[in-house]
């Protein structure tokens, strides 16, 4: 489905019923990467996995940044008339999640913070991005897809899943260059969500898996805490960065409990 949210076609799934949860996708994916999460969390929960704009089948409407990207994720749950959701944000999920608390907490239920960080980008990372920024420009979406898929997934799952490897692959071949790029932008902008963290005051599930390389356990701990009381660590073993589709019934488990408990506090 699509929402039009200002001057963009936001595209959105909604299934299932009960407790509204968002599902925001790592960079540079799609809502597609939260396929098995909906596939068996369907039967527990309404379920609302959102394209960010540039990336699946969301518009590209530029300028990009992380508060657009969650004024569109409110777009979507004003069409929808929800008041209040869980929202699920895995990576950039995670940095949209941030945004959505600075500028739309009363529309947050609930986080899970999957394999994210609360730090702003270093030197090194925004020269990094810098570059990836010329590839995906000068030599298009496949390159990107060549230099990112290896970081992206644990050991465990090259080693063993090569259908992941493929599919991740797939998503980001194909994802529009001005959308990544865009993405690279509203990253080397986010400012470092610390101070956000502190103010959290709703129930925060943090999840990581333990081959992630890109934001490692310690990252985990770092937003665990910096939120404080409220937040949980649930770290999955033999996950990469992409912990959500390299282990998924491990997560989908972690997940399920922590809706349940919602229904307590
Ligand atoms: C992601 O998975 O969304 C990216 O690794 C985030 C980042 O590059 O900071």
């Amino acid at each position: 489905m699509i929402a039009l949210v200002g001057d963009a076609g936001i595209a959105y799934d909604d299934v299932g019923s009960g407790l509204p949860v968002v599902f925001v996708h790592a960079f540079p994916l799609n809502r597609t990467m939260w396929e098995p999460q909906v596939g068996a969390l369907v039967a527990e929960c309404r379920c609302i996995p959102i394209d960010m704009r540039g990336l699946g089948d969301s518009a590209a409407a530029p300028p990009y940044s992380m508060d657009r990207y969650a004024d569109d994720v409110v777009g979507v749950l004003d069409v929808l008339q929800i008041e209040r959701a869980v929202v699920c944000g895995l990576s950039m999920g995670g940095y949209v999640a941030f945004a959505l608390w600075r500028r739309h907490r009363d529309r947050v239920r609930a986080f899970i913070l999957a394999d994210t960080r609360i730090g702003a980008d270093t030197i090194d990372n925004v020269e990094r991005r810098r570059e990836l920024i010329e590839m995906a420009e000068s030599q298009g979406s496949t390159a990107v897809a060549n230099a990112q898929i290896a970081g992206l997934m644990g050991k465990t799952s090259r080693a063993r899943r090569p259908d992941i490897y493929d599919a991740v692959h797939r998503m980001i071949a194909q994802a529009p260059t001005d959308g990544i790029v865009g993405a690279l932008e509203a990253m080397i902008d986010r400012p470092d969500s610390t101070e956000t963290c502190a103010t959290i005051d709703v129930p925060t599930l943090v999840v990581v898996g333990d081959e992630d390389v890109i934001t490692p356990p310690k990252e985990a701990r770092r937003t665990c805490d910096a939120i404080g009381a409220g937040a949980r660590l649930e770290v999955l073993t033999q996950a990469g960065h992409l912990s959500s589709m390299e282990r998924p019934a491990a997560f989908n488990t972690v997940v399920s409990e922590f809706l349940a408990s919602l229904l307590y506090n």
